[in-house]
């Protein structure tokens, strides 16, 4: 296993362009197994986890080829609807194939994902969703087994919590099903938006794209559709969160600042300088002779569903917060377990009390954070570490980079190109 060596203390300079979004690409690919044929995906990231979706298509019959960030992805001969545990444990987002396996074949058998890291991630909204549909599934074995009774038939869905993955995996039966399907209190998420626009490119019929309430008109046949991923909002906020953390003038290309409105008001209340131009963003925070990045204020955030501030910045928005000059309540409404990072910020010198749901930053203002030796739990709490350890005076060495390189393309590579003294040694 490999780690990241970071010297900290050096400012940002520059450009770097965002990859497609992970937790787009991830329902997008799985949406191939709706209708057999050829499909084109452009804008693909090559990740840990983008690369575990292509295992698990093959493994069930398809077959893929990557060119640069295009994916072709050939689905005719599906000799299987099983997604083993032992793909499945390393990625709960297999659970995916459900929905396009129910509604291309009636039936499906899914490893149950098990948690995860930040919480215990159960899937009954899934469920529920499909049994609406009339899907009748068990659990047998840690597997889900579920098989459509009579016929796929439309139905009524109100999710308790807008569930990002439930609603992708809804959407793609309901596509098949027959009459209308109402989904209530689905999610906004811009992913949910670039899958309907791959099921609708693929001849589904589905209203109300970026709102809460999706209907879905049925349709017989479906067929292969080319489209692109859109870029991940997460992996531009990471580095623009980053600029503020490390100091100096980093632009982000390629992204959808729009994605980003909710974290671009908080950098500004922190009291950085956010401008933005097309597809670009730039993150501004001078520093001072002695290359010190300026005083940030405190900035409180609650993490939302979309169009709120994103969950999957909340570690990253934290590391920020230790060097603020004030104290900052981080309040974490999603998941049940999403402060793993804590521990490892305090090693680094970082003031954070745990109460609940909420995190007490007290920022250590005009000193630095001090680099040791910490260690990746999560995907997010990576990132929050390379962002600390950037920030920090000395070496940090960041171990279990695997998670990282679940959703992060090249960080370290793109971090370099900017300024950034990181590199990847053995462990
Ligand atoms: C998606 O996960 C993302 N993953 C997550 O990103 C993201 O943090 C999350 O949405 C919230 O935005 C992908 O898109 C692949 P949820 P998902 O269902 O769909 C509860 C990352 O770092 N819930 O919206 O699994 C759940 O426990 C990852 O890229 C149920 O109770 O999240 C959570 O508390 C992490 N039952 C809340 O809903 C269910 O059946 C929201 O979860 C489903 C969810």
């Amino acid at each position: 296993m490999d780690k990241l060596r970071i010297n900290g203390g050096r400012p940002l300079y520059g450009s770097i362009p965002v990859s497609g979004a992970k937790n787009a690409a991830l329902p997008l690919l799985a949406a191939t197994l709706l209708a057999p044929g050829t499909y084109i995906l452009h804008n693909v990231p090559n990740l840990r986890d983008t690369r575990t979706m292509l295992k698990l298509l093959q493994i069930m019959g398809a077959v893929w080829e990557r060119d640069g960030s295009t994916v072709k992805v050939n689905t005719t001969t599906l000799t299987g609807a099983e997604a083993p545990y032992d793909l499945v444990k390393t990625m709960r987002a297999s659970v995916l194939v459900l929905g396009p396996l129910l509604g291309r074949t009636g039936t499906a058998r899914v490893s149950l994902p098990g948690g995860c890291a930040i919480g215990a991630r159960p899937i009954d909204y899934h469920l529920l969703g499909f049994q609406a549909l009339g899907v009748v599934s068990a659990m047998t074995g840690g597997y889900v087994e579920a098989r459509v009774q009579s016929e796929l038939t439309g139905g009524m869905i109100c999710f308790d919590i807008p569930s990002v993955t439930a609603t992708e995996n809804v959407l793609m039966a309901a596509v098949k099903a027959k009459g209308t399907t109402v989904i209530q209190n689905a999610a906004k998420e811009p992913e949910v938006g670039n899958l309907i626009d791959m099921l609708e490119a693929m001849g589904a019929r589905i209203e109300g794209k970026d709102s809460d309430c999706l209907t879905v008109h049925g349709v017989q046949e479906l067929h292969p559709a080319e489209i692109s991923i859109i870029p991940d909002r997460i992996e531009a906020g990471s580095y623009l969160i980053a600029a503020g953390a490390a100091g100096g003038s980093l632009e982000v290309t390629n992204c959808e600042p729009a994605h980003l409105a909710a974290l671009i008001e908080k950098l500004r209340a922190a009291g950085m300088e956010m401008t933005v131009q097309g597809n670009r963003c730039t993150a501004f925070c001078p520093v001072d002779s002695q290359g010190i990045p300026c005083p940030l204020r405190a900035v409180n955030i609650t993490t939302m569903p979309y169009p709120g501030f994103p969950t999957d910045l909340q570690a990253q928005f934290m590391a920020l917060m230790t060097r603020s000059s004030g104290v900052s309540i981080i309040h974490e409404t999603i998941f049940e377990n999403r402060f793993m990072h804590v521990a490892e910020l305090r090693r680094l010198g970082a003031e954070i009390a745990i109460d609940g749901g909420s995190a007490v930053v007290t920022g250590i203002s005009r000193e630095r954070l001090i680099g040791a030796p910490v260690m990746a739990t999560d995907l997010r709490a990576s990132a929050s570490l390379v962002i600390a350890g950037l920030a920090a005076s000395g070496t940090t060495e960041i171990s279990r980079i695997y998670h990282l390189e679940r959703g992060y393309e090249n960080m370290a590579e793109k971090l370099r190109h900017v300024g950034a003294a990181i590199e990847q040694v053995p462990d």
